[in-house]
């Protein structure tokens, strides 16, 4: 691929009918929120970046953005580019800074300056000595450290995946083909993925992750969103591909929000490879029809 590439998600935009219901939702997930006028934006503590930002007054809850980190200084570079593949560069539809674009099925796309989430990402170890009591020195309240990935259905996922590598610069890490496409951004030692595709009849919003440090971060959390009401939930489990911990918690619309931690870095020497796996390799019972009619159920309006 020539040309400028983004390195990393910087975050998500969501139209939902009251924010009220995202603010009581991702405040027990742990996500600190700000005014953005109407719009309302949620971070990890310490991210200065809206990793959610969430436009009220919709008729129901419906994926509007992706907004992707670009090196600062490629600006120019991107805007010729998209101009290049027939893509009109627009007004800013919400309060979020950079280039925005309209992809060819209408999702909204973000360009943003900024620094690559990868680096110091190593995860702070919970343990340490001999002779104390672990249980007493555990975080009982964590908090997300950052926005990790999300996922999103299309209608037309071949196309999409291409468009994604040809416009974007992502790169596919792994696939299961026909189920799922995980992608990459970035160089250096990197995520597994930072974005990823699942087919279906229109687009929507399946889930969004963010990192925290490890399985009790994941317990922890997972209790307190318990805790605050919302308790449907799937997990914890180790995913096949990627390799990372995970708990799905349902969110107020009927998609998804993750805890993940200690998932696979990859560098460019990564192949991509399609495989025929189950999505984990130990977890919640299987189910087969909640995998793939809840847990895949795009409940977006065309
Ligand atoms: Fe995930």
């Amino acid at each position: 691929m020539t040309g400028p590439k983004v390195i990393g998600l910087n975050g998500i935009g969501l139209e939902v009918p009251d924010a009220r219901d995202a603010e009581k939702f991702y405040g027990a997930f742990g996500l600190q929120a700000h005014r953005r006028g109407d719009a309302v934006g949620f971070a990890s503590p310490g991210r200065a970046n809206d990793e959610l930002l969430v436009l009220p007054g919709a008729a129901s809850k419906r994926l509007h953005h992706l907004s992707f980190i670009i090196r600062p200084g490629d600006e120019d570079a991107f805007e010729q580019k998209l101009k290049g593949q027939g893509l009109r560069v627009a007004a800013a539809p919400t309060p979020r800074a950079g280039l925005w674009f309209q992809d060819p099925w209408g999702t909204w796309i973000n360009l943003a300056p900024g620094e690559s989430v990868y680096e110091n990402d190593w995860p702070r170890s919970t343990r340490s000595g001999v002779d104390q009591h672990h249980w007493r020195s555990l975080d009982r309240d964590p908090r997300p450290l950052r926005l990790g990935h999300t996922l999103m259905f299309t209608p037309d996922y071949e196309r999409a995946e291409q468009f994604f590598t040809d416009v974007l610069g992502l790169r596919t890490s792994d696939r299961a083909k026909g189920k799922v496409s995980f992608m990459a951004a970035g160089d250096g030692i990197i995520d597994h993925h930072c974005f990823g595709l699942i087919p279906s009849t229109h687009r929507g919003f399946q889930h969004a992750s963010f990192k925290v440090t490890g399985i009790d971060d994941i317990g922890f959390g997972v209790w307190r969103m318990r805790n605050a009401g919302f308790k449907e939930s799937f997990g914890p489990g180790r995913h096949a591909l990627a390799s990372n911990l995970f708990h799905y918690i349902r969110d107020p619309w009927g998609s998804w929000i993750e805890y993940y931690a200690d998932m696979d870095r990859i560098s460019d020497k990564w192949e991509t490879r399609d495989w025929n796996e189950l999505p984990y390799v130990w977890g919640p019972e299987w189910a087969p029809e909640f995998w793939g009619k809840e847990m895949n159920g795009n409940f977006e309006p065309k």
